[in-house]
């Protein structure tokens, strides 16, 4: 039994989120996450309306009694999806969990909050926790520079990011980035974070549908295998290596400052139909530097009972015996 702040405000068994994934927070994941006792989380804008989200919902539902959640991704964009009807969708769908990620949530927030809907705000940097937490969202996730998808401009790792979020955030706080088994979730606890939120490996199993070429390629690469694209934009990415992020990192390093000087590289449409023919080089493909410790493609349960046994079996045994030899040798 691990029991922390966040299962008990969000009621689920283990204190382990999947976040919201473009292309792969679908109905078979998220229900897959719920029933191993996990929050999982829907991708709202993978759905390409509205009406398809509030469908995906009722699918996750036909698979899962447990809570889930949906993710709500808000892009820096002059022209945004219809937000407001993604929101009812979500409200009118009965999901009571939603994770909401990038700038301004507060009109998401307000409404959501007014709905009965707690929201967890993914963010980056301690003064955004600080400013969503302000804004009435009821637990905070925090990425670290590890994390894939966007990392900030921050640069600060989560070894400094967590704690520094925990000695000033007050609601419950998921440690994002780099996560991937129970050795991780004991040092995000031990940092002062109520869990953990993984994206990377929860790509990584069996129910994710994504082509196996993606997974045998997270499997392969090792922790140095992520580029940084969109530096020089100021809207950074980690995304998985290949010949396309190093194709933008080498444009963006001789100077090419504006979207349009890559924007042929990454368009979303060139990534869904890489992914589609199962061709791990021909688009951008969000993944972090956890690749490194992500060796094997298991079912989400048998990876989220791994990660809780591995984490007891650390603070149970591992940690208690250090404690208790430090008592013996001060006797
Ligand atoms: C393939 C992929 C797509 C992602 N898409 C989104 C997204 O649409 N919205 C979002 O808030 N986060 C997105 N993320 C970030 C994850 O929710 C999570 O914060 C991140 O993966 C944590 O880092 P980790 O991969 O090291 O576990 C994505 C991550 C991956 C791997």
């Amino acid at each position: 039994m691990l029991k922390t702040r966040f299962t008990e405000a969000f009621g689920v068994e283990y204190p382990i989120a999947q976040g919201g994934m473009q292309w792969v927070g679908k109905a078979q994941l998220v229900a897959a996450v719920a029933n191993a006792g996990a929050l999982g989380f829907i991708t709202a804008l993978t759905q390409p309306t509205p009406e398809e989200l509030a469908n995906e919902i009722r699918r996750t539902r036909d698979l899962t009694d447990k809570p889930f959640g949906v993710n709500l991704t808000i892009l820096p964009t002059i022209n945004p999806p219809p937000y407001a009807e993604y929101r009812r969708a979500i409200i009118e769908g009965g999901v009571k969990i939603v994770e909401t990620a990038g700038y301004k949530p507060q009109e998401h927030i307000d409404d959501f909050k007014t709905h009965g809907v707690k929201v967890i705000h993914k963010c980056t940097a301690v003064r955004h926790a600080l400013s969503a937490e302000r804004m009435g969202a009821d637990a905070i996730s925090i990425d670290g520079f590890e994390c894939a998808g966007h990392p900030g401009e921050d640069d600060i790792p989560g070894l400094i990011l967590i704690p520094a979020a925990a000695d000033k955030v007050s609601v419950p706080m998921l440690a994002s980035g780099g996560f991937a088994d129970g050795r991780g979730l004991v040092a995000a606890l031990a940092l002062g974070a109520d869990g953990v939120n993984m994206g990377t490996r929860f790509c990584v199993t069996q129910e994710a549908q994504i082509p196996d070429s993606f997974k045998q390629r997270m499997v392969a690469n090792d922790e140095r295998q992520t580029d940084l694209i969109f530096r020089t934009l100021h809207n950074t990415a980690r995304v998985m290596k290949n010949k396309v992020s190093e194709e933008v990192v080498a444009i963006e390093r001789a100077g090419g400052a504006k979207f349009e000087d890559v924007q042929h590289l990454v368009a979303g449409k060139r990534g869904v139909a890489a992914m589609e023919r199962g061709d791990t080089d021909d688009g951008i493909w969000s993944a972090g530097m956890v690749q490194g410790l992500i060796h094997d493609v298991p079912t989400v349960k048998e990876l989220v009972d791994r990660i809780v046994a591995e984490a007891e079996e650390i603070i149970d045994r591992r940690l208690a015996r250090m404690v208790e030899r430090l008592a013996h040798a001060a006797a």
